[in-house]
């Protein structure tokens, strides 16, 4: 036979007004804390951190989107150009699209999370954008500008400094770069658009 505590139980307006009742035990609050640990690190490990594993640590930068603003920014600074256009790590695909929707062919998306990748494909798939638009799993860092006329970051400052460098040994003359939310650290600006975190500044070669 049921116990009468159980039954008491099966109430569940009495049951939830009991749980609101009680106060969390320490050893309560200690599983809560250990099981919101353990969600944020399989989200880490799982979403987050695939693609990273050969990269450096101190290179890696976290998936973050580019704003509305942000994106309509990079666009009126690449407006009216021509040639290749690439997002240096290019998240859901976001700044490539609107770019290639511009007339910005061919734009190339570089992307080590294949999460991100595969999003960013069935975006430009939905809005049917397949030719001259492309999402690549690869490094970045290990990928050749020389024919990129047209670059988009938006990566952390602590990359910002080997980045110039790169594109400075790379891009072709007339290239134009294009970063968000961060400025290049020691080149002159010919535009900056926007305020706060949706600003972008252009850079030409
Ligand atoms: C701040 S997010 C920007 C995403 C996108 N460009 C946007 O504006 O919405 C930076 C992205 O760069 C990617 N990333 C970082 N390092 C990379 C690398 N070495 N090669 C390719 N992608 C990289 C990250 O996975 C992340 O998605």
């Amino acid at each position: 036979a049921a116990c009468p505590a159980a039954m008491e139980q099966d109430d569940p307006a009495e049951a939830l007004t009991e749980l609101r009742e009680r106060r969390l035990g320490a050893l309560e609050l200690l599983q809560l804390a250990a099981g919101s640990g353990l969600v944020a690190y399989v989200t880490w490990a799982l979403l987050l951190q695939p693609g990273f594993r050969r990269v450096p640590l101190r290179l890696q930068v976290p998936y973050v989107g580019a704003s509305a603003r942000q994106v309509e920014h990079v666009l009126s600074l690449l407006r009216g150009r021509s040639g290749k256009m690439v997002d240096l790590g290019s998240g859901d695909g976001r700044v490539v699209l609107a770019a290639h929707k511009c007339g910005l062919r061919p734009a190339v998306g570089y992307e080590l999370n294949p999460w991100l990748v595969a999003l960013a494909r069935l975006h430009a798939w939905k809005a049917g954008c397949v030719a001259s638009l492309c999402y690549r799993r690869e490094d970045f860092w290990k990928v050749s500008l020389k024919d990129c006329h047209n670059v988009s970051v938006f990566l952390a400052p602590s990359v910002l400094p080997l980045l110039e460098d790169k594109l400075q040994a790379e891009l072709p003359l007339g290239a134009r770069v294009v970063s968000g939310r961060f400025p290049l650290p020691t080149w002159k600006p010919v535009a900056v658009v926007g305020e706060g975190v949706d600003r972008v500044w252009a850079y030409d070669i």
